[in-house]
């Protein structure tokens, strides 16, 4: 089959796989349908892999007169100056909504950007909708498209409003209904006690809009039929939204306004940064606590003690080390939406932070992830890294004595309902030895904090390790593609 535009693009200018191109084509097959829906332009931008730039590889517009894009932009480099939503979106993996920015053309337009993610979580391309800022109804000369809620909406108002309840009594939103003179004819009750406290009017039926809301005005003098705008009053964020009720012979029957109050929403928005921006501080401070913890203990180390305690404290080092390891990942992931740890990635940094007593050591540590990609809680992650450093030290301290080298094997199996650790080496086994503080820590947590399962497995030579535990919402696996994939 010939390659589309999409994949000559992606393989010319992108370094993705083959698998993530057809991650890109199957959402790009869909824009078209978004772009009606939404009465939206979409579009999908990919990184550069010659520079830091973005390029557009798919599009699709409305079936609309009016065109933000009169030329098509495909294959059109992306700067971050126009378009930062793209450029956020890629360096932390999150969505960015409503950034007002500059289409390549030079005209105003309110922009969403999603992250477009493969199965490993990473981001391959940057979904956009586009949608230009107060379209202007008004300069088309057409009628007025009214849905069918819109005009049983104002026969309920005109026609029904003393013989029941409208449904918008029941609503959360303010409505106001005006006559062609700008009268304030209807309010739901929201709406009553809305102008009752603005304005501290007692009687508001029949007067003037504009003398109850003032901050209307420029509002209702708007050209548009159609007028959505987002303003802050009295510390509160409102969303106003006006629409030109006009009868069959288009005159003007008065005007609706719909007010939504968003502050709660904005502030729950805020909140809601803060607080993963307080969890990001709280994860440096932990970690600078274990590193001078550390140090400390270093320092303790240098100063002199007696030689049998030189291994205790190089365990306790390591065991913090493990721990801070954890901290680390999680600040060095820029991506991820929370707090995941790569558990792969973990043992390989415990690997090499490892405090090793005997430098002769001709010992391999071998990580192998066996086509998994395991990702745990930040608590989990604690945990198993106190694991994963205790096995792996036992191997290092004790399986290979004299300077004998060996190898030690980390793997990581993964079934349905379950991950596997298998932690052996090649050494001179554990005979008849019985748990220490290090087994005893192992065997805690497997089972108090991973709710699962550790045993030797009996083997000729070494030993033989193997811890299991369930999947959770806290355990989860992704599946990194075979060869068979690409
Ligand atoms: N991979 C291994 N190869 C050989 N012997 C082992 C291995 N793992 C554990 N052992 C034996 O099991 C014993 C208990 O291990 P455990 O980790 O509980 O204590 P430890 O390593 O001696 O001290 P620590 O409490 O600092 O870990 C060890 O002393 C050692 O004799
Ligand atoms: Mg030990």
């Amino acid at each position: 089959m010939k390659p589309s535009t999409l994949e000559q693009l992606c393989e010319m200018h992108t370094n993705l796989s083959s698998a993530d191109i057809q991650i890109i084509s199957e959402v790009a097959s869909t824009l078209p349908m978004y772009a009606d829906l939404l009465n939206a332009y979409m579009f999908i931008d990919c990184k550069m892999k010659e520079n830091e730039q973005a390029i557009v590889v798919a599009e699709a517009f409305p079936r609309t007169p009016e065109a933000v894009y009169e030329n098509s932009v495909v294959g059109k480099v992306v700067f971050e100056t126009f378009e930062p939503g793209v450029y956020y979106c890629y360096r932390t993996g999150k969505k960015s909504i409503m950034h007002r920015a500059l289409t390549q053309e030079g005209k105003m337009v309110e922009q969403s950007v999603v992250p477009i993610k493969n199965k490993q979580h990473q981001v391959i391309g940057a979904l956009i909708m586009e949608a230009e800022v107060m379209a202007s109804y008004s300069e088309k000369k057409q009628e007025p498209t009214h849905s069918f809620g819109q005009k049983a909406m104002s026969n309920l108002l005109a026609n029904t409003m003393d013989e029941y309840p409208v449904i918008s009594d029941l609503l959360m939103e303010i409505f106001l209904l005006t006559d062609a003179e700008d009268r304030l004819v209807y309010a739901n009750p929201s709406g009553v006690r809305f102008i009752h406290e603005i304005s501290q009017t007692e009687y508001i039926q029949n007067e003037p809009i504009l003398k109850l809301l003032p901050f209307l005005d420029p509002i209702l003098n708007q050209q548009e039929e159609v007028f959505v705008l987002e303003l802050t009053l009295a510390q509160k964020s409102l969303e106003v939204k006006k629409v030109k009720l006009r009868n069959k012979k288009n005159e003007l029957q008065g005007t609706l306004f719909i007010i939504q109050d968003l502050t709660e929403l904005r502030t729950k928005e805020k909140e809601l940064m803060m607080k993963s921006v307080v969890i990001k501080e709280i994860h440096h401070r932990v970690k600078n606590n274990l590193q001078t913890v550390a140090s400390l203990l270093r320092l303790q180390m240098r100063k002199g003690f007696p030689l049998e305690s030189k291994s205790h404290f190089e365990d306790t080092l390591n065991r913090i080390f493990s721990i801070s390891s954890v901290y680390e990942l999680i600040l060095a992931n820029d991506n991820a939406d929370d707090d995941d740890v790569d558990l792969i990635e973990l043992t390989r940094k415990i690997g090499s932070t490892m405090v090793i007593n005997d430098l002769n050591q001709k010992v391999d540590l071998i990580i192998e992830p066996n086509g998994n990609k395991i990702l745990t809680s930040s608590r989990k992650a604690v945990s198993i890294a106190l694991i994963v450093n205790e096995l792996v030290q036992n191997s290092i301290k004790h399986a290979f004595p004299g300077g004998i080298s060996g190898e030690i094997h980390v793997d990581f199996f993964s079934s349905k309902d379950f991950v596997e650790l298998h932690i052996q080496d090649n050494g001179v086994g554990m005979g008849e030895a019985g748990y220490s503080l290090g087994l005893e820590i192992v065997h805690n947590l497997v089972v108090n904090d991973l709710a699962g399962e550790f045993r030797y497995r009996l083997v000729e030579r070494g030993t033989y390790a193997i811890l299991t535990f369930p999947l959770s919402p806290e355990v989860v696996i992704y599946y990194e593609k075979t060869d068979s994939d690409r």
